[in-house]
C-alpha cells in the first residue's frame, strides 16, 4: 500500500531535497516533486527518487491544448513516477488526451486532475469570473473528471465528503492544504488539519511546508504521521 502522506518536497536545489529524502524511506511518505524544483533541477533527480523505490508524484498540473498535453504526459510516464496531474479546468478533451499519452500499461502513473487549488477562496473565485461556490464548482469538476478518465482529483480535504458520497472510495481524493491543528497562515485557504482529512476519508495527504520549513523536517514528519496512523 503507497503511505498516506506524500511530502511536497518545494526546494530550489538537489543539495536540500536530497537531504531530506535521506532520512526518509519510501515506506515512511511518498515524494512529491513540483514546478520549483523540477523548474531548477530538471528530470534527472525524479528519476533517482523514483529509483529509491519512493511513490514520486509529479506535479506538474498541466494546462495546455490536448496534443501539448498529451505528449507532456507521456514524457512524464517515461520518468517511471506513481501519479501525475493536470488542471480540471483544461476541460474533457484535453483530460482524455493526458490519459491516452500515459498509455495502458498496468503500471502506468495514476493521472489526477486538480479541481479548484486550495489557495483559492470565494472573493479569488469571484474576482477571477466564477459565480459558484469553490464546493459546487468542485463537484462539477471532479465529475467531468471522473468521467474523461481520470483516476481521482486533487481537492480541498473539505470537499472529500462529498465527493465520497458521489464517487464512492475508488475515485481517488488527493488533499493539500493540509494544516496541523487546522490554522492556517499562508496562502492555502481551504485547510484542514491532518486528522480530520484522514476522517472524512482524504487518500492522500500533501504536505509541504509544515514539513519543510519547520526546524527538524523530519521530525515535523513522525509527528503527522503519528496524527494520521491514530485514525486509520
Ligand atoms: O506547503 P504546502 O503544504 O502548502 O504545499 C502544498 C503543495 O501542494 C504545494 O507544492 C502546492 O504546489 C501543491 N498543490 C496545492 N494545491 C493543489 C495542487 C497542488 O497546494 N490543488
Amino acid at each position: 500500500m503507497n503511505p498516506k502522506v506524500i511530502v511536497a518536497l518545494d526546494y530550489s536545489d538537489e543539495e536540500s531535497l536530497m537531504a531530506f529524502v535521506n532520512r526518509v524511506s519510501p515506506e515512511l511518505c511518498g515524494l512529491k516533486v513540483g514546478k520549483e524544483f523540477f523548474t531548477a533541477c530538471g528530470p534527472a533527480p525524479v528519476e533517482l527518487l523514483v529509483k529509491r523505490g519512493f511513490s514520486v508524484f509529479l506535479d506538474l498540473k498541466y494546462h495546455d491544448i490536448p496534443n501539448t498535453v498529451q505528449r507532456a504526459c507521456s514524457a512524464a510516464k517515461d520518468l517511471g513516477v506513481w501519479m501525475i496531474n493536470v488542471h480540471a479546468l483544461g476541460g474533457a478533451e484535453m483530460i482524455q488526451a493526458a490519459k491516452v499519452g500515459l498509455g495502458v500499461n498496468t503500471d502506468r502513473p495514476l493521472l489526477t486532475a486538480v479541481t479548484i487549488l486550495t489557495s483559492m477562496d470565494h472573493a479569488a473565485l469571484t474576482s477571477i469570473g466564477f459565480e459558484h461556490s469553490a464546493t459546487s464548482l468542485v463537484e462539477r469538476l471532479a465529475r467531468l473528471s471522473e468521467s474523461s478518465g481520470a483516476d481521482g482529483v486533487v481537492c480541498s480535504a473539505n470537499e472529500v465528503g462529498m465527493l465520497s458520497t458521489i464517487f464512492g472510495r475508488e475515485f481517488l481524493k488527493v488533499t493539500p492544504g493540509i494544516r496541523p491543528g487546522g490554522v492556517t497562515n499562508d496562502d492555502q485557504k481551504r485547510i484542514m488539519s491532518p486528522s480530520q482529512a484522514v476522517r472524512v476519508g482524504a487518500d492522500y495527504l500533501v504536505i509541504g511546508r509544515p514539513i519543510t520549513q519547520s526546524e527538524d523536517p523530519v521530525r515535523a514528519l513522525e509527528v503527522i504521521l503519528k496524527e494520521v496512523q491514530g485514525e486509520e
